[in-house]
Formats: structure tokens, C-alpha cells, sequence
């Protein structure tokens, strides 16, 4: 490793806050009086919601100061801050997951991977509004459907490791804790919100358990075995917990869902690649699934909150 490139690592891992709000204030600028109440990730399949995003000012991940770039083919990298529904948000086509980066000295992969979060806490957004891609474990999903995540089995590195970062949690002056309770961490209220956006999607929509695992492997049969039957996970993918605990950690609420992109068998073979996972988020019929229920969830989260 080159020393210019553990120099830089160093910088950012000591450095953090500042370069958190670096990036925080380029956005400021550029908000326009705007102040959003959701930071709402666009996971793949859900890309063509930012059109629904209205009076967008957009900004390529490239023009924020620190921020992380996406490498992955199908993950664009552009911020949209707007209404959805009427409702404010800063809408985020493509993150970085921690399989990109995961090679980073320092702990800079895992900072990497949830700084998006620490910046919309650091605008004083409230809300993560979280979406992914996952593996169906549990025997009743199909590959089309969608699972609200009610809670999560975090199996990758977690992101409060290491330094105790000097951040203020959302709407106080209170530092953000050392010791995290991760209970009720995707938020009742907006979870009920969601349930309701995807009932007329009835009996596509499930409730259930996220298991975040590094990939980038898809899992062994043993292994989706062991996180279906020991663990009771009922979807598995690459996302979302390091991000939900900082949320958490920043007193954000959190709500979301997985696309289920494909199924494991019962003896456990999850047989898939990258594509047939973007081909299934490519589809017409599951693209506008999933737009429906995000639309309809910031519709009814208008009509309360106005
Ligand atoms: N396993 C892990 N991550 C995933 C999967 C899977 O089967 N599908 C989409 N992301």
C-alpha cells in the first residue's frame, strides 16, 4: 500500500466529523430553504423513483466533498432533494456497500460505507427510509415480492466500532452513545405506515428479519440453512444494517424494505448471480410494486403530518 494512500486513510478516519460536515454544508447550499424530513436510500429497482421526486435539484455523488462513490454496475451515484408526495427528501440513487471498500486501512471501509447516513443526520434529517435487494429465505417468498424489515441479524462489522465519534444526535445537543440499544429500531409508527402503503400489494408483502452479511458470496448451502433454520432470518443481503445502526446512533427513525431477488431452495441452494438480480428489479411488474408502495407510504405520511 502506497504511504500516500494510508495518509489519506488516516486523514479521514481521524478527521471524520470534519468531513462529515464538509459534506453537510455543500448540501446546505444547495437546499434552497428545503428542509428534508426523510433521507430515503434507492436501492436498486427503485432508481426510477427519483423522477418522481418533484423540483429535484440533483447532485452527483462526485461534487460532494468526502462522499462515497458507487463502483457497482446498477448502482448510479446521485443525490435528489425534493418532494416526494409532498413530503421533503433527499433521495440517494446508489450507496456504497462495505464489500467495495472493505480493504480500507483503518476502519475508512465501514466509514465509508455509512457516511451518507452521518451527513443526512448532520442536516438534521429525521427519518431513513431504507431499501434493498435480498435473498428470499423464508419458504413463503417469491422472487418478486417485498419484506418489510421489522428487525435485523447484523453479521457484518459493526460501524460504532473503534473511535467514539464526537457526533450529535438529530434535533439535540446530546452526543451520540457509546452503547447503542438496537431494540425497536425500525420505528412502529413508520413501519405501520408502510404496512399500510403495501396492502393492496397484500400477498406479495411480508414482514420479517434482515440478515446482513459481507458478501460479496451469495451463500453456500449450509450456510443459508444455518441463517433460515438457527438463525430464523427470513431474507439475507449485503446492506442496510450498518446504516440502520448509525441511523439509530444519530436518533433517526428508520423504516424500509428488501426486494426478494431470489429464493433459496429448501435444501438450501441459492443459486444466483448479479444479473438475475438486477434483471428481476428490472422488470416492469416489480419496479412498479415497489414505486407504489414508496409512494403511497409518503402520501399517507403527508396526509398525517400536514
Ligand atoms: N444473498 C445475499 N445478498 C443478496 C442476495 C442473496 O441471495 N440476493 C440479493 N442480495
Amino acid at each position: 500500500m502506497s504511504l500516500e494512500r494510508l495518509q489519506k486513510a488516516l486523514d479521514f478516519q481521524a478527521f471524520y466529523e470534519q468531513k462529515v460536515a464538509q459534506a453537510a454544508d455543500y448540501i446546505k447550499e444547495r437546499l434552497s430553504g428545503l428542509k428534508p424530513a426523510f433521507g430515503v436510500v434507492l436501492g436498486s429497482g427503485l432508481g426510477e423513483l427519483a423522477g418522481s421526486i418533484e423540483g429535484a435539484v440533483t447532485i452527483p455523488y462526485s461534487d460532494i466533498p468526502n462522499f462515497p462513490m458507487t463502483t457497482v454496475p446498477g448502482h448510479e451515484g446521485t443525490m435528489f432533494i425534493g418532494t416526494l408526495e409532498g413530503v421533503p427528501v433527499v433521495g440517494m440513487k446508489g450507496r456504497k456497500h462495505f464489500y467495495e471498500v472493505a480493504d480500507g486501512p483503518l476502519n475508512t471501509g465501514m466509514l465509508l460505507t455509512v457516511f451518507p447516513v452521518h451527513v443526512l443526520a448532520s442536516l438534521g434529517v429525521e427519518n431513513y427510509f431504507v431499501t434493498n435487494a435480498s435473498g428470499g429465505l423464508n419458504p413463503n417468498y417469491k422472487v418478486g415480492d417485498v419484506m418489510i424489515i421489522t428487525s435485523h441479524i447484523n453479521h457484518m462489522p459493526n460501524p460504532l466500532l473503534g473511535r467514539h465519534h464526537d457526533f450529535k444526535r438529530v434535533g439535540s445537543q446530546d452526543q451520540v452513545w457509546r452503547f447503542q440499544p438496537m431494540n425497536g429500531a425500525y420505528d412502529k409508527e413508520l413501519t405501520s405506515l408502510l404496512r399500510d402503503a403495501g396492502f393492496s400489494h397484500d400477498s406479495h408483502v411480508h414482514e420479517g428479519t434482515y440478515m446482513a452479511v459481507t458478501g460479496p458470496t451469495y451463500e453456500a448451502e449450509a450456510e443459508a440453512i444455518a441463517f433460515r433454520d438457527g438463525f430464523k432470518a427470513d431474507a439475507v443481503g449485503m446492506s442496510t444494517t450498518p446504516e440502520v445502526i448509525i441511523a439509530r446512533n444519530r436518533g433517526m427513525k428508520a423504516v424500509g424494505f428488501s426486494c426478494i431477488t431470489n429464493v433459496v431452495t429448501e435444501d438450501g441452494i441459492n443459486a444466483t448471480s448479479h444479473e438475475e438480480v438486477k434483471a428481476v428489479l428490472e422488470s416492469s411488474e416489480v419496479k412498479n410494486r415497489l414505486t407504489s408502495i414508496v409512494r403511497k407510504f409518503f402520501r399517507s405520511y403527508q396526509e398525517e403530518n400536514s
